[in-house]
């Protein structure tokens, strides 16, 4: 019997209209231009209107992930959707995009949490999901406002990020596709990037904001981002040389940088979109995988190394043949 993969067969991806500077933001907080781009690489980001919410950014991305594809919504068997801000307790921001779109097959459709690593950690599930039959063609999707929870008094916080959203289309096929996930979590450092608020009987307790030390997340990402690239590498009986795309988490210039620097790869041969759209959490990676797949950078056969980190900590990288 011939191995079953899952491949992607159309992308497709939302950023909304508002733009927001590092000029606008050095009005709104004691920062500056020179210091963010510095820092961060980033240069600006896009901010949701009051109107939109997180379904409504998915909504869009899967749109053109299937019009991409050239696929009607009910072929697909199965929706991952991995946020970090979901549209509302419950139920899922899946179930929502599922209704939004017209989907009246029954496909399963549910979230993942796994904060920045969380497209990684619901595209392992889809793929894993379709290797042992159980859904034939998925839509994953990875969907942000993180703009809801920043403290916009936060200078150390809320230059840092932006909303958006990206989606996949994964099929069963003979032919990679998917070569390998690997996943991986530490709950220790949870409390060195977190928004700790939870809803009791009707009150916030703790804070709805995201907190972060900056310094300590920093160390943490550029640590574990090269290896678990170095794994998966590992784990396929390939090499660093063999990667022609490395599509990272895009968090932070510096931090992805300094994982190609401890890969000794080419900064020519990694997908940087964080300056114009900074961090957009688990949108982030298929927001990168669309732009290298519509700007046709991206090559049959051609692989593609994703990595990821993000609160929990969690962390993971993925190969694929495109
Ligand atoms: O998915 C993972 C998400 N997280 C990340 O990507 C963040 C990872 N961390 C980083 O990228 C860096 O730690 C930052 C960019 C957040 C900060 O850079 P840093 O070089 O580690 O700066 P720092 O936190 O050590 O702060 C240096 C100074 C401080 O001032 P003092 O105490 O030395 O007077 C900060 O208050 O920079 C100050 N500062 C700012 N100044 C202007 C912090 N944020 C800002 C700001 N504008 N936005």
């Amino acid at each position: 019997m011939s191995m079953i993969y899952s491949r992607i067969v159309g992308t497709g991806s939302y950023l909304p209209e508002k733009a927001l500077t590092n000029d606008d933001l050095s009005r709104m907080v004691e920062t500056s231009d020179e210091w963010i781009q510095s820092r961060t690489g980033i240069r600006k980001r896009y901010i949701a209107a009051a109107d939109q919410n997180t379904s409504d950014l998915a909504l869009i991305a899967a749109q053109r992930a299937l019009e991409s594809a050239q696929l009607q919504v009910d072929t697909i068997d199965l929706i991952v959707l991995a946020t970090t801000t979901p549209e509302m307790i419950f139920p899922s921001t899946a179930t929502i995009v599922q209704e939004k779109l017209g989907m009246t097959n029954g496909a399963a459709a549910f979230d993942v949490q796994a904060v920045c690593s969380g497209f990684l950690y619901a595209l392992a599930t889809a793929d894993s999901m379709i290797r042992n039959g159980m859904a034939k063609r998925a839509l994953v999707i990875g969907a942000e406002l993180m703009s809801r929870i920043l403290n916009w008094e936060d200078r150390k916080t809320c230059v840092l990020f932006g909303d958006g959203a990206g989606a996949l289309i994964l099929e069963a096929s003979e032919t990679p596709g998917i070569l390998s996930s690997h996943l991986h979590a530490d709950g220790r450092y949870r409390d060195i990037l977190q928004a700790n608020g939870r809803i009791q009987n009707g009150t916030i307790h703790g804070t709805p904001y995201i907190e972060m030390e900056g310094s300590q997340v920093f160390r943490f990402a550029v640590r574990v981002l090269a290896e678990a690239v170095q794994e998966a590498l590992d784990n396929n009986g390939l090499k660093v040389s063999d990667i022609d795309w490395l599509v990272p988490h895009q968090a932070n210039l510096r931090i992805m940088d300094a994982t190609a620097r401890k890969l000794q790869m080419p900064s020519q041969k990694m997908i940087n979109m964080v300056g114009d759209q900074a961090n957009t959490s688990a949108a982030s990676i298929p927001l990168a995988i669309d732009a290298g797949a519509r700007n046709h950078s991206f090559k049959a056969n051609q692989l593609l190394a994703l990595a990821a980190v993000g609160g929990g900590f969690t962390w993971g990288a993925t190969l694929l043949r495109w």
